[in-house]
Parts: structure tokens; sequence; C-alpha cells
């Protein structure tokens, strides 16, 4: 197999994170380069998926949502590489943002008993599932746990459908800020002295009001508490975020090629390269056959559509039909004859090859936005249903990873 540099990318890198708009097939791609990773290039890989479609999770044997990497197996599976079985491994988790939440609570309090009056605040348990951002830092939490534990020589990063893709960058400092905020101080500060400090008073008596003392009581322990987690966070932002500018870390956009996922991934694509993020490529997700608009393929369905009639007979002289009397299901009505049936079929086809043909010529100007990025485009076919099997899993990355 001819090597691309995504392959070439997949075999090198310890981190791959997979960004882009929401639907556009992010965890579907981690999920098939990881596999990749594994089967044919026999490396021990650990996808981190955030949101799997049912079907792909069944595929990869990933039943519940759990922090824990399960062993995907993938023994069955052909490798590529000479005719090799398989000499990798592949595991995959799901984000559990509460399980999450609570492992970095247990890592960065002073002590146990800290953690633990964090952890009983009633204002916790709906802050670390709602808390602005806690999806994207959460994320970058736990691969950075991962990456650390040594185990995988790859990991492959999934990232949260984020409102812009930026914000799952941004997570680490805005975390910083958010202990060194006005905010927070506000919210530590002793009743007494909320109360007295005027500029806040007009809208402490209507929080009073409106969410009641005790509400507010434990919101304040909760962040007086929260706030002696600042060094130990404020130190590990910092440390995740040197892992993503890591060399070892490679970052690669995903898109489809309609306008505001393409729009989304060019922006995303300059604002990594402007933090000095490694930019590894640019994923087209279901992309369609290049057939589609060859000259002689888009004259042929016109032709057809034009004048279906010597082209229907042509088609039943080939395919022979079996005799006429055969079985008709029930609930099925013969209307017209061979010949009519096959010239209905052949306009439908000729017509649908024209729609899917104006859609590739769409693809192509979408793609065509992406030219700064020429040499790091990668395309992914768009398969005929869902993935439900590791199969087909493998079948996508292979097709995104071998260049032609
Ligand atoms: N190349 C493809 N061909 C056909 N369906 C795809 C392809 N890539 C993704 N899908 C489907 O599109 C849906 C969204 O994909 P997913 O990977 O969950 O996107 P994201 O993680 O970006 O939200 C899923 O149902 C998935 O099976
Ligand atoms: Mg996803």
């Amino acid at each position: 197999m001819t090597r691309s540099a995504l392959l070439e990318l997949v075999a090198s890198s310890e981190v791959l994170v997979v960004g882009g708009a929401g639907g556009v097939g992010k965890t579907t791609t981690a999920a098939a380069l990881g596999l990749v990773g594994a089967v044919d290039l026999g490396r021990s890989v650990l996808v981190i998926t955030v949101d799997p479609a049912r079907r792909l999770a069944g595929a990869m044997g990933l039943g519940a949502l759990t922090n824990d990497p399960l062993d995907v197996s993938i023994d069955h599976l052909q490798s590529l590489s000479e005719g090799r079985p398989p000499i990798g491994e592949l595991a995959a988790s799901m984000l559990d943002m509460k399980a999450s939440w609570d492992e970095m609570i247990l890592r960065c309090a002073p002590d146990a008993a800290t953690a633990k009056s964090i952890m009983e605040n009633p204002i916790y348990g709906s802050i670390s599932s709602r808390f602005v951002q806690s999806h994207d830092y959460i994320a970058i939490e736990n691969l950075y746990e991962l990456h650390r534990s040594g185990h995988y020589d790859l990991i492959v990063v999934d990232t949260p459908p984020s409102r812009n893709a930026i914000d799952f960058l941004e997570a680490p400092r805005r975390m910083e800020e958010f202990f060194s905020s006005r905010l927070l101080r506000w919210l530590t500060l002793p009743r007494r002295s909320r109360l007295v400090s005027s500029a806040f008073r007009p809208f402490y008596t209507v929080a009073e009001r409106v969410l009641g003392s005790r509400f507010l009581g434990d919101l304040s322990d909760f962040f007086l508490s929260f706030q002696s987690l600042h060094g130990g966070f404020v130190e590990r932002a910092r440390a995740v975020t040197a892992l993503l500018g890591a060399p070892s870390t490679s970052f690669l956009v995903v898109t489809a090629a309609e306008e505001a996922p393409t729009t989304e991934a060019i922006y995303l694509a300059h604002e990594l390269t402007s933090r000095s993020l490694a930019l590894g490529g640019i994923i087209v997700n279901r992309t369609l056959p290049d057939e589609l608009v060859t000259l002689r393929s888009k004259a042929l369905g016109h032709a057809i559509a034009d004048d279906p009639a010597p082209y229907a007979r042509e088609a039943l002289e080939l395919l022979r039909p079996g005799s006429s009397g055969s079985e008709v299901p029930p609930g099925v009505t013969e209307l017209g004859s061979d010949q009519q049936i096959m010239t209905r079929v052949l306009v439908e086809v000729a017509n649908c090859y024209d729609a899917m043909a104006v859609m590739k010529e769409r693809e192509r100007i979408q793609c065509g936005r992406l030219s700064t990025f020429e040499d790091r485009i990668f395309r992914a076919p768009q398969l005929e249903a869902e993935v439900t099997s590791l199969e087909v899993l493998l079948m996508l990355g292979r097709a995104l990873v071998l260049a032609e």
C-alpha cells in the first residue's frame, strides 16, 4: 500500500485530536483511524470517543458510558501489513463527564477532606454537568491523564460538540482565567463582606430573594473549597496546553463538503496554525465518487434520460430476464411490460445520476475553498449506510489513509 501523509501521522503520532463542526463525522473518523493504527500498523491505540452513534458504539463493543478504556476485539480482522495478523491493540472509552470531574477534584484537592466537601456540596452535582466549557475542559483533562499513563502508543481523541470548535483549545486557558476572575472572588467573599460591597449589594439582595440564602450559602462554600484547587488546577491546565502543542500531537479537522462545515474547518485550521498547533490534515468526509463528473458518464446519463428506449432494450438483452411468469410477492403489482419497467428504471437512475453529479460539483466547489491546504486534504467516501461493524469502519479508515 502507498503510505499517505495521513498514514504517516497515524503511524508516528502519540496524540491525534479530531475536531470540526457537529455531525460531520468526527467520532466516526477518529474510530476509523484508530482501527487502522491498531490493525494495519500494529500500534496500541486508544480511541476516546465523546458521543458515538449507538451503532458505532455497538460495533466497538462500547455498551455503557465509561472512562475506563475497554478492549475492542480486533483479532478477527485481516491486517494489510503483508498478510500478517493484526499485532496491535485497540481500546476505546466513552467520556463520562461526572466521573472525570470527580477524578479531577480528587487529584487537585489539597487533601481528602476538601475533595469530600466539594463533592458533597449540592452545587457540585449540577455544576459538574452544566458548567460552561466543562465538556471541553474535561475532555482534554481526560486525554492528559491517559497519555500520562503511558499505556498507549497512540491516543485518538474525538472532541465534544462545541458551539465553536475553538472552545476546545481555549478550555484550559479559560479555566485558568476563571480562577482569577472577579466572579469567583466575589462568590468566595464572606457573606457579610458581600453585603457591604456596595457594587454587588443590589445583585445580592435579588439573588437572595430568588435563590434563597441556603443556596447562596452552598454556593459560596462550594467556591471557597473550589478555590483551594487553584494551584493544582492551573498547573494541570498548563501541562494540558503543553501536551496539545507537543511535536507528537497533531490536529485533524473533519468537514463535509458543504458550505457551513467547510467555513468552520477553514476557520479552525487557521486558528490552529496561528496558535502554532500542528494541523495534520483536513478530512473531507462523505465524498462521492469522481466518476460522477467524468464527461462520458455525464453524457451517457443525459442520453438515457432523453431517449431511454434503446438503452432499455439493450439492458434487457444483457440481463436476459427470467420468465415473466416469475412469482410476484403479495402487495406488488407489475405495471407494464418488461420493456416499460426497464425504461422507467433507467430514467430514474439517469435522473438520480444527474442529481448526484450536481452534488459532486458542489463538493468540488467546497474542496476548492480548501485549496490552501491542498497537500493535507484527505477524503473519506460516503458509505451506503451507518457504520455497524468494525469491518466497515476499517474500510473507511483505509480509504482515508491509503493514497490512490
Ligand atoms: N463516511 C460516512 N458515510 C456515511 N455515513 C457517515 C459517514 N461518516 C459518518 N457517518 C454517519 O453520520 C453520523 C454522524 O457521524 P459522527 O461521527 O457521529 O459525527 P460527529 O462526531 O462529527 O458528530 C453518524 O450516524 C455516522 O454513522
Ligand atoms: Mg461526535
